[in-house]
Parts: C-alpha cells; structure tokens; sequence
C-alpha cells in the first residue's frame, strides 16, 4: 500500500483498520506493541490521528501509545523515503567498520535509525547480515548493495540518488 493511498484513506477506513487490529490483539498481555507492529504494516507508518484512534480503541493514553513509538526506532511516525538505506549491522560488517558509516550517514542525513530526512528523500534503516559479509561493510539503498565501504563513499552514494533521481 502506498503512502498516497493511505493519505487517501477515508476516516471510516481508518477507523476499521484500527478497530479490527486492536481487536485481535485485546486479550493478549502487552497488546499495544503487536497492535503497533500490525498497523504500521498495514498503514504504512503512525501519523499522529493513527496513534489517537489506536490509544481511543485501546482505552490509553496518547502519551502512552506515543510513548512506545519514539522508544522503538522500528516504529516511524512519518511516510518512508523515497530511498531505503539499510545499513547492515550482522557481525562481519560491525568489525569491519558499519558503525562508522551509519554514524556518517546519520550525521549527513540529520536523521536517527529510523528516521525520514526533512524532505522525504531518505529513511535509515539498519539490519543483519545482507548474506554478503565477503563485502563488508555494506549497506542498500533500496535493494541494491554497496560494498567495502569506507566513509568517505557515504557522500558519493548519497550524491548520486540527488542529482540523477536515483536508481535507474
Ligand atoms: S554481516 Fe553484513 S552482510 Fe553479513
């Protein structure tokens, strides 16, 4: 589903997607985080009248809902970018220097794990092992994969989805 769809999305349809997530979930301990898993899923991300309608139907706080989102970098309160960067973290990258590259490109981008930049352009992401440590470190900007990177290559990639509209 994309975002415009979901920007789309009539109130009422909205308030069903809610209600029948919140629903299955009820009457399990800690429903609030799978409840969060499963609408994000399905909406795309939790914008702020999302979260509302999940603390209204569960019966909680806004706070509290809003509280376990900003805890949870998995959990995004804006639409994802355009481009993906996932930047991978599995063992053979980390010794090889991942946290250097995804503390650079966090300092460029301006964003957390997580995040979306200002402009909608770019949502950093980190995962496990891509199952090609021979590379490492690596990460992908929307599936493709770059490899053996150092620093100096995160200007260079991020260059390239700006000026030529990225991937071709
Ligand atoms: S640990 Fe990064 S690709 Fe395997």
């Amino acid at each position: 589903m994309n975002t415009n769809v979901n920007d789309q999305m009539k109130n009422e349809e909205k308030n069903k997607l809610v209600k029948e997530i919140v629903a299955r979930h009820m009457h399990s301990k800690g429903a609030l985080i799978p409840v969060l898993h499963e609408v994000q899923e399905s909406y795309g991300y939790l914008p702020d009248e999302i979260q509302e309608k999940i603390a209204k139907e569960m019966n909680i706080s806004k706070s509290e809902v809003f509280g376990v989102i900003s805890f949870y970098s998995h959990f995004a309160t804006k639409p994802a970018g355009k481009y993906k960067i996932s930047v991978c973290m599995g063992t053979a990258c980390y010794v090889k220097g991942a946290g250097a590259v995804l503390d650079k490109l966090k300092e460029t981008l301006r964003v957390k794990v997580g995040q979306t930049t200002e402009d909608g352009e770019f949502t950093l992401e980190e995962c496990r092992c891509l199952g090609c440590c021979g590379l490492a470190p690596v990460l992908t900007v929307n599936g493709k994969v770059y490899g053996r990177l150092t620093i100096d290559d995160v200007d260079t990639i991020l260059e390239s989805y700006k000026k030529d509209g990225g991937i071709a």
